[in-house]
């Protein structure tokens, strides 16, 4: 695992931004396309900014195929929705054609819209283990990555690679998430934090991996490649949304 604290939130945003496009680029010589995973929550809003700004051009949008860790059960147009902030600073604002982002329908009830999005996830990889290029991940205050909390009965689970979430923590709604068999069987994993308020769930799973893994759904993660990018500053907008 590579693990990088950043003293400015300037520094975190270059390191990340460059690090995804060197990741790409590899796929795109490896495989001809890039497949995509984002998450929910505030740290990465600022980086789909500049993205859109700074890599528009350097990107071949026809190859990227853009996926979600996990979603909230609510409205697409909802600030609640990650589909929306991704939607709305990113991939409005890039060349993707809209048949290469694969959204999780929330309009649809929640165990379909689960069922569906895991058949896109199966069709894409034509029926093999979902192999993701990258996956963006966040961590909560309480160790949960992706919507896998604490506790939760699909930390164990090992037959689907998408379910539906109780609602677990803020906002409190149901959810949707893939499971330990997408993530793990990433071919990278970048998560992005912020440091200062999960000081304690970052440095432990850090030193101690396998006592933070009782703990902490993040530390459950056990990717090809981990890398762990980390702010000392904010990394969100204060308020909230942007
Ligand atoms: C979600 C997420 C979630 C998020 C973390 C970190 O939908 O809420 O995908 O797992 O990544 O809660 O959120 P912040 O970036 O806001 O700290």
């Amino acid at each position: 695992m590579v693990f990088k604290l950043f003293e400015s939130l300037e520094e975190f945003l270059d390191e990340s931004a460059n690090l995804i496009f060197k990741i790409y680029k590899e796929s795109i010589t490896k495989y001809n396309q890039f497949s995509l995973m984002l998450s929910g929550g505030n740290t990465p809003k600022p980086l789909f900014e500049k993205i859109a700004k700074d890599y528009n051009d350097k990107i071949n949008w026809e190859r990227v195929f853009v996926f979600w860790a996990d979603e909230r059960y609510v409205d697409k147009e909802s600030d609640d929705s990650n589909y929306k902030w991704a939607y709305k600073l990113l991939l409005s604002k890039v060349n993707i054609p809209q048949n290469n982002i694969y959204r999780i329908k929330t309009e649809l009830p929640l165990e379909k819209a689960a069922e569906e999005y895991e058949k896109e996830i199966i069709n894409f990889f034509q029926g093999k283990e979902p192999a993701f290029d990258l996956i963006l991940l966040g961590i909560g205050k309480d160790g949960h990555t992706a919507s896998l909390f604490p506790n939760s009965d699909l930390l164990t689970e090992n037959n689907r690679l998408v379910a539906p979430v109780s609602p677990a923590g803020e906002p409190y709604v149901p959810r949707i998430t893939v499971t330990y068999k997408v993530l793990n069987n990433a071919k990278n994993i970048l998560f992005l934090s912020s440091y200062n308020d999960k000081k304690n769930i970052i440095d432990e799973i850090i030193t101690n991996k396998e006592k933070a893994k009782e703990k902490y759904p993040a530390a459950r993660v056990e990717a090809r490649r981990i890398y762990f990018f980390s702010c000392q500053l904010p990394t969100a907008p204060r308020g909230g949304g942007l």
